[in-house]
């Protein structure tokens, strides 16, 4: 089980590895916003702790030995 700490609301809910990241921030009760849910409209990036680049949350899950696991929503307006 790992810790998956989502910002900027600093909401924490446990995960298990391997779980999909929608699910996981669907229990958190926090709504990452979705489009095509095959990894290419890119409405769903999130950033995660401690990595460079922007991932989809549609086709991510809870990696292992990442604990806690920071999760940062985008707040774009544009979406
Ligand atoms: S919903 Fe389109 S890339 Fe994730």
């Amino acid at each position: 089980m790992i810790t998956v700490q989502f910002m900027p609301d600093n909401v924490t809910v446990i995960a298990e590895v391997g779980e999909p990241l929608l699910k996981v921030a669907a229990r958190a009760g926090i709504t990452i916003p979705t489009g095509c849910l095959m990894g290419s409209c890119h409405a769903c990036e999130v950033e995660v702790e401690g990595d460079a680049d922007p991932i989809c949350a549609c086709i991510s899950a809870v990696p292992v030995g990442v604990d806690p696991l920071g999760i940062n929503l985008y707040v774009d307006p544009t979406w």
